[in-house]
């Protein structure tokens, strides 16, 4: 935290807010340490910056655990962005935030493709899907059987690094 707290104070006085990914995704699919967000958050708060979390691959119920990643961090963001999975192909984004926030926005409409009503039609079935057939329930045992598969090859010198969470 003190590292957080000594670049907010110095390097960078007027940051808007830190989006940060529950799970680092194409990034090499990291996992930040348990309580790193909390601590995050709580420093965010004091310098009023806001916390987005990035949900593009972790909402949905794709960690098995909470149907949005950050619900694992035990943290309440202050935005979160989504996409792609919501759709199941179609091209699909979007953003829900803090009434506050959501409500300085005075425009009617802040994107060329927004509110698509195909792309709508789609992210609603597909949701319905979701919810239907229990996805996030699904990817726990799913998960639990790769990280059980994980564990076996651990020891191979085929494996290179193994890390999930049980
Ligand atoms: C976690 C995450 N955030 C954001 C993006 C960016 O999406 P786009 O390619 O639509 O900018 C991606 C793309 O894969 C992603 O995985």
């Amino acid at each position: 935290m003190a590292d957080l707290r000594e670049v907010l104070d110095t390097a960078a006085p007027n940051v808007a807010c830190l989006i940060a990914e529950p799970v680092q995704g194409v990034g090499g699919f990291a996992m930040p340490p348990d309580g790193l967000y909390a601590a995050y958050k709580e420093v965010l708060d004091e310098h009023g910056i806001l916390f987005v979390s990035d949900e593009v691959q972790t909402g949905w119920g794709r960690t098995g655990t909470s149907f949005f990643g950050i619900g694992n961090h035990g943290v309440t963001p202050d935005a979160m962005t989504f996409a792609k999975g919501l759709g199941n192909g179609f091209a699909v984004g979007g953003v829900v935030a803090r009434g506050d926030l959501m409500d300085g926005l005075t425009a009617l409409g802040v994107a060329t493709f927004g509110g698509n009503p195909v792309s709508m039609a789609a992210a609603g079935a597909t949701l319905d899907h979701v919810l239907e057939n229990d996805l996030q329930g699904n990817a726990l045992r799913q998960g639990a059987t790769v990280v059980e598969g994980c564990a076996r090859c651990a020891s191979s010198p085929a494996c290179g690094t193994c890390a999930a969470r049980a």
